[in-house]
């Protein structure tokens, strides 16, 4: 069997965890495939150890500083996790993989976006998602969805962020996905992009 990889995109709150988690018991229950999970930053247990540095509020990075990062956690999340799963012919899902970095620290931070490629390109040992689900969802949607202490700083930058998902989606091709509609009918969507994926495969 087949290893295949999908990864879910979008600001924070637009639905990727939802989703990526329907899908994960989708393809364990219905598929009986096996589904390996992994989020980002972290992943793994360094990983982990990297993410708490990124997300705790006294942390004083530099926006390089971040990048690094971001990259050091998917390096080891890629060559520990994520290739071995594939090579044993699993089924992959990252919640959120190389495109937020483009996203983020690209668009959202303003680090030139072919120095983030050239990290990626380290950091993934040159493996691609399949298919990028890229939720899109206004910012102001999004934000009542979560709490932030910090609103207008944290609207401002998701609002460059998701400007620059919508530019990287049309320049990458990912798979667009309306995140103001019902978690079911988005669900419908994902769900008919992976039967198409995996169609055909024994299973
Ligand atoms: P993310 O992983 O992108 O931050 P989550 O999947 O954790 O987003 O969803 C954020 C919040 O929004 C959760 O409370 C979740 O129940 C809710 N949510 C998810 N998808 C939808 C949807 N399509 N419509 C309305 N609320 C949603
Ligand atoms: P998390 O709570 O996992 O995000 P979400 O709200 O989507 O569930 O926090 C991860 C944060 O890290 C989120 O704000 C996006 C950011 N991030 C980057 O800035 N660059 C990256 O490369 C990645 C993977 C995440």
């Amino acid at each position: 069997m087949k290893g295949h990889f999908v990864s879910f995109e979008g600001i924070d709150g637009s639905g990727k965890s939802t989703q990526a988690r329907r899908l994960c018991d989708y393809i364990k229950k219905k598929l009986k495939r096996d589904c390996v999970m992994v989020r980002e930053p972290g992943g793994t247990p360094e990983g982990e150890k990297i993410r708490e540095i990124l997300l705790d509020k006294n942390s004083k990075l530099t926006p390089e500083s971040e990048l690094f990062l971001f990259l050091a956690s998917r390096s080891i999340l890629t060559s520990r996790i994520v290739i071995p799963a594939l090579k044993q012919g699993n089924f992959v899902i990252a919640d959120r993989y190389s495109d937020s970095s483009l996203a983020y620290q690209g668009y959202g931070r303003g680090i030139d976006l072919e120095i983030v490629k050239n990290g990626n390109r380290i950091a993934t040992y040159g493996i691609r998602p399949e298919i990028v689900f890229y939720i899109d969802i206004p910012v102001e949607v999004a934000m009542k969805r979560k709490n932030y202490s910090d609103r207008m700083e944290k609207e401002d930058f998701l609002k460059r962020v998701r400007e620059g998902y919508l530019k990287l989606a049309e320049k990458y091709g990912y798979f667009k996905i309306d995140g103001t509609k019902s978690t079911e009918e988005i669900w419908k969507m994902v769900k008919a992009a992976v039967d198409d994926l995996i169609g055909g495969e024994e299973i």
